[in-house]
């Protein structure tokens, strides 16, 4: 059996992709142990998951901090003190400076809610509304010094329907959030994952079953 990989995951909201990992890890789905919990925000929902199940749990005010850079490393340093591996993002709402990014070189996940490279930034799903694309979704990538911008592991798409609003396109590509990004946190804890480039390799990658999503629906 594999050694559990340690986590830290960094939340700032109500936390419902960690409450997807740490689902996936009680359930025996995923080879990994959330070491640490790093919350920004004193009253996050996220905090309160985390303590449920037991985690270590931290809220680290950024607005106690004179820098970006003064609490990224305080973060860092709390994430080493507790052997974390990977870092997870998951509804972070800081900005990672680059020596935050190069103490875990290729050792960060974000999640996103969008099929990037469309629609980085805040609210990619008000964005691809507005843009009239038939196909959203999310992905979970590789954090590099450039926004929702590195190496992509994993992503879902959904349909965007005629009648969908901000809220329930949300709540569509959340559902497949919480599917893909413990399947991420997976392919890293088993070894699957090698990176060329902007390119993520999946060892032992199986073909599809579906050819394509099409929407509106083939006649
Ligand atoms: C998700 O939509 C995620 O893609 C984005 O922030 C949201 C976090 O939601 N980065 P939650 O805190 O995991 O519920």
């Amino acid at each position: 059996m594999t050694n559990p990989l340690p986590l830290g995951v960094l939340a700032s909201g109500s936390g419902t992709n960690l409450q997807a990992i740490i689902d996936a890890i009680e359930e025996g789905r995923v080879p990994a142990e959330i070491r640490l919990v790093v919350c920004n925000r004193p009253r996050a929902l996220a905090l309160e998951r985390a303590e449920r199940h037991g985690i270590a749990a931290e809220v680290v005010d950024h607005k106690a901090f004179a820098s970006r850079e003064a609490f990224d490393e305080h973060v860092v340093g709390r994430l080493r003190d507790k052997g974390v591996e990977l870092v997870c993002l998951a509804g972070f709402d800081r900005l990672l400076s680059p020596a935050f990014i190069r103490a875990f070189p290729d050792r960060i996940l974000n999640i996103h809610p969008a099929l990037l490279p469309a629609f980085p930034g805040l609210h990619a799903q008000r964005q691809a509304l507005d843009y009239g694309v038939r196909i959203a979704g999310c992905t979970v990538h590789l954090v590099d010094e450039q926004t929702d911008h590195g190496p992509i592991v994993i992503q879902a798409a959904v349909p965007v329907y005629s009648d969908d609003t901000v809220e329930s396109l949300t709540e569509r590509i959340l559902a497949e959030e919480h599917r893909i990004y413990p399947e991420a946190v997976y392919l890293f804890a088993e070894g699957k994952i090698e990176i060329d480039g902007r390119r993520v390799r999946i060892v032992d990658e199986e073909p599809l079953a579906d050819r394509a999503l099409v929407n509106p629906a083939l006649g």
